[in-house]
């Protein structure tokens, strides 16, 4: 079906693309789409590259990208973010990722998340396990939500919603141990895969931000949920565990 070998170096070519603009920032061409949601010109450049060299090799797929759209075949298709995390790439800061999802018949069966700043290459292939770097993972065994490291992000606010994250956020902040908004949501649910997070939430996604991650999580153990504990990928409301804390964190979600 696909070739995982082919699809790291197409992906981490795309990585060294968004690497060249990254390298070189004061030129970055950066644009508005709304008030508070940029799109720069290696957003475009990756998810090109990366509709060319999917579309050549995999001519049976659609494609899905965030920043040109869907393609006539939506039933089996390449879910891409070309970048995630925009505004941090804009900054110069490493947490910003390349997020690469294969969808057959509605279910996520292959997912890669690449942090080219970090050198960092998360992949998971259904019932295969979840990789950082070739190498297998698994989330963490912290089982006291009180000791926990959670990270979460603020989507809604680029929604300017009034049902936002903030009170949330608040509420288990003060019940944590550590909390974090590093700015990329498909590297944040990578982190818990790899035991680095305990747990993430975040609403007001798009699936194209978590689809390859949260299959990834899975594969590493994760629990993946809406805000009710409903088993499944829900952009809108994401809450991805390590499983030990689940029951303790869903009542305060
Ligand atoms: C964003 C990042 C960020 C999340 C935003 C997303 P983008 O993706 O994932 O962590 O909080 O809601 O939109 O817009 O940079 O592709
Ligand atoms: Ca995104
Ligand atoms: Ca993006």
């Amino acid at each position: 079906m696909i070739s995982q070998p082919l699809l790291e170096r197409i992906i981490r070519e795309a990585g060294d693309i968004a690497l060249t603009y990254f390298r070189d920032l004061k030129h970055l061409n950066v644009d508005k789409k709304s008030p508070r949601d940029f799109v720069t010109a290696a957003d475009v450049a990756v998810e090109k590259f990366l509709q060319t060299k999917l579309s050549e090799n995999y001519p049976q797929y659609g494609f899905w990208g965030e920043e040109s759209g869907q393609s006539e075949n939506q039933t089996n298709r390449w879910i891409v973010d070309p970048i995630d995390g925009t505004h941090s790439f804009s900054r110069g800061q490493y947490y910003w990722s390349i997020s690469v999802a294969l969808e057959i018949d509605g279910e996520i069966v292959f997912g890669a998340v690449y942090a080219p700043a970090l050198d960092d290459y998360y992949c998971a292939t259904k019932d295969e396990g979840a990789w950082r770097n070739g190498k297998p993972i698994s989330v963490s065994d912290l089982d006291e939500l009180g000791d926990a490291m959670i990270g979460t992000g603020f989507a809604c606010l680029r929604s300017y919603l009034e049902q936002n994250n903030l009170e949330r956020f608040c509420r288990i902040a003060q019940l944590t141990t550590g909390q974090r908004r590093l700015g990329s949501a498909a590297v944040d649910i990578c982190l818990v895969a790899d035991g680095q997070l305990d747990a993430f939430w975040e609403q007001e996604l798009n699936l194209y931000d978590v689809a390859a991650g949260a299959l990834i999580a899975k594969e590493a153990g994760a629990t993946v949920t809406d805000f009710q504990g409903n088993a499944g990928i829900f952009p809108k409301q994401i809450l991805v565990t390590n499983g030990k804390i689940f029951n303790q964190l869903l009542p305060l979600m």
